[in-house]
């Protein structure tokens, strides 16, 4: 098989690798040329992929700027960015983009299938009548599927390969088209009845992450009034084996998936005269959450003696998960932004992320930021930190990610 991956990024390049790693020939389409660049001379840019991934794959994945070299391909996966507007509603620009382009060179029996994160109606309402420009009818001339992506950056215990994957074609025909290609790199492969389906099953597994996560950030907003340790209850909840499932409180909620998606969804429902008051209340508790942490700082620098304004405060890690760089929707960033608007001499110190531009800030060396420091918090926990020694060199540690949970210290206030 031929396959064409548009667009190179978390989503796009592991699932380049896992099709040619399979044995497939790979052509990735991306507009940045300096992945085009990168991904030609061997060289990743994405943490789970190391270029000791890239270097063995040779000519067997290569990348372009062409639209043209996607003609010669049995497939095309479109895998481009879905943000959100200023104004918070769905951005598809990048899609109808990458759609526009493919359809110029669209051939017969080609399959095409979109993976990036989309409300339902996208395929069929606005992915088929630009396909359809090439003068080819969907699901007759082409085939066209949806397939939502389920990676989780910097997850190692399940693989694309073995995390089962949803299709949903336009036609019967396309769902097969899809299934098989899919079998050529998943244990599992799930046939839905329909792109929508498929479309609003990724919705609910990222909502249902949402919704938790608030509810959880919640209570322990409220454990902080009331007094008890909301990691004791959380751990103390778990252990019901049947019924429950855990989920950690923490800074708030980041990246490209969970703040974005559930906008997706209020903009189709609001189509159709609905408003999902559950998924907003749960945005708007998620989006609170960094605030209410940069408040917690400032109370536990007041127990101090200390004003946050002239105060030195570390942030320890920017990203918004540990053990990855990125910083998209970081809580982080958030907690910074409003820490530095009270007048903090605000730094911060993570191993992946080098610098912060907006915020005219760069990484720095943690013995000297914790020997510096009035206050280091925890809001990101990356795994290569020690975090009993920050304990033992900060005056004074806020832990909002429970890492602490074993360390009994009077300098140390946890979420
Ligand atoms: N990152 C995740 O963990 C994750 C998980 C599941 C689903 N998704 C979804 O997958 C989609 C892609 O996300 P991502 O994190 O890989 O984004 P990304 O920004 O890392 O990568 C997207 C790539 O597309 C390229 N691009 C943009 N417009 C293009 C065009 N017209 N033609 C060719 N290339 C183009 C960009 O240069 C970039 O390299 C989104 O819809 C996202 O919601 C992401």
């Amino acid at each position: 098989m031929k396959i064409g991956i548009v667009g190179l990024g978390y989503v796009g390049l592991p699932l380049a690798v896992a099709f040619a790693e399979a044995g497939h020939e790979v052509v990735g389409l991306d507009a940045d040329p300096r992945k085009i660049e990168a991904i030609n001379e061997g060289r990743s840019y994405i943490e789970d992929i190391p270029d000791s991934v890239l270097e063995p794959l040779g000519e067997k994945l290569r990348a372009t700027p062409r639209h043209a070299d996607l003609a010669s391909c049995n497939a095309v996966v479109i895998c481009v960015p879905t943000p959100l507007t200023s104004s918070r509603e769905p951005d598809l620009t990048y899609l109808l983009e990458a759609a526009t382009g493919l359809s110029q060179v669209l051939q017969p029996e080609q399959l095409v299938v979109l993976e990036s994160t989309t409300y339902p109606g996208t395929t069929r309402e606005r992915l088929v009548p630009i396909l359809e420009e090439s003068g080819m009818s969907a699901g007759r001339d082409f085939h066209l599927a949806f397939s939502p992506e389920r990676i989780d950056p910097g997850r190692t215990d399940y693989t694309v390969r073995t995390t089962p994957k949803l299709v949903g074609g336009l036609t019967e025909a396309c769902t097969e088209r899809a299934r098989e290609l899919y079998e050529l790199i998943c244990d599992e492969v799930v046939v839905l009845s329909s792109p929508e389906t498929a479309e609003l099953a990724k919705l609910l597994e990222n909502i249902f992450r949402s919704v938790n996560i608030a509810l959880v950030n919640e209570l322990a907003q409220l454990c902080d009034r009331l007094g008890i340790d909301v990691w004791e209850v959380v751990d103390a909840a778990a252990t019901k084996p049947f019924g429950f499932m855990r989920f950690e409180p923490g800074p708030g909620m980041g990246g490209h998936c969970l703040p974005v998606d559930p906008f997706y969804l209020a903009f189709k429902a609001r189509e159709h005269d609905f408003y999902p008051e559950f998924i907003e209340l749960a945005g708007k508790v998620n989006q609170a959450q960094p605030i209410f942490c940069a408040e917690r700082i400032q109370r536990a620098l007041n127990e101090a003696g200390k004003p946050v304004s002239g105060s030195r405060i570390l942030i320890l890690g920017a990203s918004y998960k540990n053990g990855i760089g990125d910083v998209r929707e970081s809580p982080a960033l958030k907690i910074m932004r409003r820490l530095q608007e009270l007048g903090g001499d605000v730094r911060y110190h993570d191993p992946h992320v080098a610098e912060l531009p907006k915020l005219g800030l760069s990484s720095v060396d943690l013995e000297e930021g914790l020997a510096e420091a009035d206050v280091a918090a925890i809001v990101t926990a990356h795994p290569e930190l020690d975090y009993g020694d920050v304990v033992a060199r900060a005056p004074l540690v806020v832990d909002f990610r429970g890492v602490t949970r074993n360390i009994d210290a009077a300098n140390l206030v946890r979420l």
